[in-house]
């Protein structure tokens, strides 16, 4: 495994490789990887020829410096991991590598850098108005911003994507759609411990008591998955928050059952249609988020 720090050294390997008829898998992350990044990890090694990976704590993404300063880093570790996982290129660049002074700047005073779109008319409409995109604004326009960037350097033939954190997924799906960037999005399933917990970066910050208390979160939602033909969709919702706001330390964000590809909430269950319900909440100051898929 190499460990690459210039786009410039990534991009002559990879072009050597893709001169040789290589296929390339990439998996984007920030790094502080657990077993769920390593899931990803084994579908690209698996599927493809070769396998990158990026370890980026992408600044332009946080939507408050306290917490990107206090993103785990554990950048030894990762690389072990990845290793491990049968990695063969681990890109991790620098800010400035990734970032110009003028796009850096843009972030600092809260406006939003749309260079990434290439002067297209690139939008995510409803997507990006909903969960996620309400409460932390700027939030996907990072997103968007790195995965561009990162997409363009590596020019993977596919890039695998968590459904832990669908709303992103579908922001990437929609990125590449709308700049027709020849690449196939691979969706990957939630990994949860056996508690049921969903695996997270943030899950290390939780004492064993509120690991104990967060596992109200997926029995949460597995309840809503068992019981979504024998209720309404109003009834369901009820419940689910009761459910949450029945144990006080969690400050619930948002409980929603929405349709599937377009995010937005919906009234009835509707056999054409899929559905996901997806939950945000805080327990102390770490702020968690989870999906299912229900049909
Ligand atoms: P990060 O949070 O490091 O996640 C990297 C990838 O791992 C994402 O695709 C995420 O959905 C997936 N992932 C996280 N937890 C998972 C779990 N429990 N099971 C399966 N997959 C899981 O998401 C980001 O980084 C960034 O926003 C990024 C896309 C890298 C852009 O900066």
């Amino acid at each position: 495994m190499i460990i690459l720090k210039s786009k410039l050294s990534l991009k002559n390997h990879l072009e050597k490789l893709r001169s040789q008829h290589k296929s390339v898998g990439f998996v984007p992350t920030m790094g502080a990887l657990h077993d769920g990044h390593i899931s990803l990890a084994h579908k690209a090694k698996s599927e493809c020829d070769i396998f990158v990976a990026s370890i980026f704590v992408n600044p332009t993404q946080f939507n408050n410096l306290g917490d990107l300063t206090n993103y785990p880093r554990t950048f030894e570790s990762d690389c072990e991991m990845l290793e491990t996982a049968g990695c063969d290129i681990v890109f991790a660049p620098e800010i400035s590598e990734m970032y110009s002074e003028k796009e850096l700047a843009s972030k600092k005073n809260n406006i939003e850098d749309r260079s990434w779109t290439n002067g297209r008319n690139v939008s995510f409409g409803t997507l990006d108005d909903v969960m996620e995109g309400l409460r932390r604004p700027g939030h996907f326009n990072g997103v968007a911003q790195i995965v561009s960037k990162l997409f363009r350097i590596v020019e993977p033939d596919k890039a695998y994507i968590g459904q832990k954190d669908y709303q992103q997924l579908l922001i990437i799906q929609s990125m590449v759609r709308q700049l027709e960037m020849p690449i196939e999005i691979v969706i990957c399933p939630i990994m949860r411990e056996s508690t049921g917990l969903a695996m997270s970066s943030r899950n290390k910050r939780l004492s064993l008591k509120e690991k104990e208390i967060a596992e109200l979160i997926p029995k949460t939602l597995f309840w809503v998955k068992d019981m979504k033909n024998e209720k309404t969709i109003a009834e369901l919702k009820e419940i689910a928050i009761a459910k949450i706001k029945a144990e006080p330390t969690l400050e619930l964000e948002y409980f929603e059952i929405s349709n599937m590809d377009t995010l937005l909430p919906v009234q009835r269950i509707e056999p054409a249609q899929k559905h996901i319900a997806c939950i945000a909440l805080k327990l102390g100051n770490v702020r968690l988020i989870d999906n299912i898929i229900l049909d």
